[in-house]
């Protein structure tokens, strides 16, 4: 497996990158098949930051956004680190490419972003894989902001990830902002 990842600003991506990126979101969710997500009437934060896993010498075959957020938890100010759109292309999945993402994005919580926990937003059926990366489920209610209104966040599942403090498992999170 030969592959690199690299981390950079969303407002620094090139046309090439943007380019590669459309790509890859439409062999990973087909028009016919985004058409119907459900998720898709929800307002969704975009990322600001781009981590692309890169192999055959050019190719995007995996990538996570990041982003950092102020929020509160139980009313009190946290700072939280969020990753979304995790996807890698569907002929080079199993080789580990997400994972060298996510290890890439906790990293950068840990090391570069002043944030108290990350948290992420996904279907069930992945809770498995990102309890992998020490990612645990959030068991309290998830408040997020659609179109300028409060409201609890119920379409997926919600985990979170320690990295300066222990992320919290229970009581309420505002995100003061729309989910990613
Ligand atoms: C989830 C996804 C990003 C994993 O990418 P990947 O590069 O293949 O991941 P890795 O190689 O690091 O890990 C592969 C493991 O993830 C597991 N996995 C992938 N998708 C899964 C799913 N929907 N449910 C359960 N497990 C899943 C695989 O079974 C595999 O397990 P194994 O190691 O025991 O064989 C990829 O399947 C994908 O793009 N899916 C569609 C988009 C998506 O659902 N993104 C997540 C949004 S939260």
């Amino acid at each position: 497996m030969t592959a690199a990842v690299f981390l950079s600003a969303t407002v620094d991506r090139t046309e090439e990158e943007g380019l590669g990126l459309r790509r890859l979101g439409r062999a990973v969710y087909p028009p016919e098949e985004s058409a119907e997500w459900p998720g898709r009437h929800l307002e969704w934060a975009g990322s600001q930051w781009d981590i692309r896993v890169v192999a055959n010498g050019g190719d995007l075959v995996s990538y996570t956004g990041v982003l950092v957020r102020s929020a509160n938890h139980n009313g009190r100010p946290v700072q939280i680190g969020g990753i979304g759109g995790v996807k890698t292309h569907p002929t080079a999945r199993g080789r580990g490419y997400a994972a060298m993402g996510l290890r890439r994005a906790g990293e950068f919580f840990r090391n570069d972003a002043e944030v108290d926990f990350a948290l992420l937003v996904c279907d069930p059926s992945l809770i498995e894989y990102y309890s992998r990366f020490a990612w645990k489920e959030f068991e309290g209610r998830l408040q997020t902001s659609q179109h300028g209104e409060t409201v609890e966040f119920v379409f997926n599942r919600v985990m979170v990830l320690d990295v300066h403090t222990p992320a919290p498992t229970n009581g309420t999170i505002d995100l003061l902002g729309p989910p990613w």
